[in-house]
């Protein structure tokens, strides 16, 4: 019997290939970026399947370029708005992510992220490794304790009740925006405002000139989520002019592009989008977006459906 045809626009870990390979006959790209739009439009032309990541764009037309036969497009992510998926929903084609699977990653980041900020780890990492450091002293890079302090959560989500969880442990008081308070509270209130709220019309540049300014001079922004919701000049203007202590931040607006004026700033942490990867993580992800494939192909309804 013919496998269904599939094309996966990047290497996945080999257990999930493994296991698309024995149900599909598979087309991947294995080059160092990603297909460009008309060669993924080329490629996608009678795939039944399409495993894609957060750095493809899929829109009605690439879906329109594998029809009639393609009937899933299987996003290795939990977060889709690399994907219009009411276009591609509207074809008839189904839409899966990967939810659960990177919950617990993505908390253990934002808490890397948070202790990293409050006791300046990343900043001394930086001080030693250019000579700078002259030897202990009292008053020396002083931090701020975590302990009795408020996590205000954008987002109550799988990753954001995650995070929440592990407030407990550092002595932190967990909030969450719209449930326990008013999102204009959280801002006013919040020793720490961790973001974790999927990119939408709604949530684009919820971090602006307006929001940065409510918070505390002390407060500390984290975004794990998606860099379109925060605006990355307005940051960089709160945190030129002290309006917030720090921000540690794992997505950006333009990635790979970083804000140049985030660069220059000590009080900012950066990591390149790491929020799920961990070995165990992402080969969960693969897997489940190959499980979602096979599903579909087999006549069955998706795993986790958009
Ligand atoms: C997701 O799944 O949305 C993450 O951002 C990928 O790391």
């Amino acid at each position: 019997m013919t496998k269904p045809p599939v094309l996966l626009t990047r290497r996945i870990p080999s257990a999930a290939f493994a296991r698309l390979e024995s149900g599909c006959d598979v087309d991947l790209h294995d080059g160092p970026a990603p297909l460009t739009p008309d060669e993924l439009k080329r490629r996608v032309a009678g795939k039944q399947g399409l495993i894609c990541l957060l750095t493809d764009r899929i829109d009605g037309s690439v879906v329109d370029a594998g029809l009639p036969t393609l009937k899933i497009v299987a996003n290795i992510a939990v977060g889709y708005d690399n994907i219009d998926a009411p276009a591609v929903k509207s074809r008839g084609v189904v839409v899966t992510n990967t939810p659960d699977v990177l919950t617990e990653a993505t908390a253990e980041l934002t808490w890397a992220l948070i202790l990293a900020l409050a006791r300046r780890v990343a900043e001394g990492d930086r001080l030693i490794r250019r000579g700078g450091w002259t030897g202990w002293a009292l008053d020396f890079m002083l931090g701020t304790e975590l302990r009795g302090k408020q996590l205000g959560v954008i987002g109550r989500g799988r990753i954001g009740r995650a995070v929440a969880a592990k407030a407990a442990a550092f002595g932190m008081t967990p909030v969450f925006a719209k449930h326990d308070m008013s999102l204009d509270e959280l801002f006013v209130s919040s020793d720490v405002i961790s973001i974790h709220t999927p990119a939408t019309a709604e949530t684009r540049h919820l971090i602006d000139r307006r929001t940065l300014a409510r918070m505390k001079r002390s407060a500390l922004l984290v975004n794990t989520a998606r860099g379109s919701i925060v605006d990355e000049d307005a940051l960089v203007w709160a945190l030129k002019e002290r309006l917030i202590a720090g921000a540690a931040l794992d997505v950006f607006e333009k990635e790979p592009t970083v804000h140049p004026g985030l660069m220059t700033l000590e009080n900012v942490v950066l990591s390149p989008h790491l929020g799920s990867a961990t070995r165990e993580t992402r080969t969960a992800m693969a897997d489940l977006a190959v499980r979602n494939v096979l599903e579909v192909l087999a006549g069955n309804p998706p795993l986790t459906p958009v």
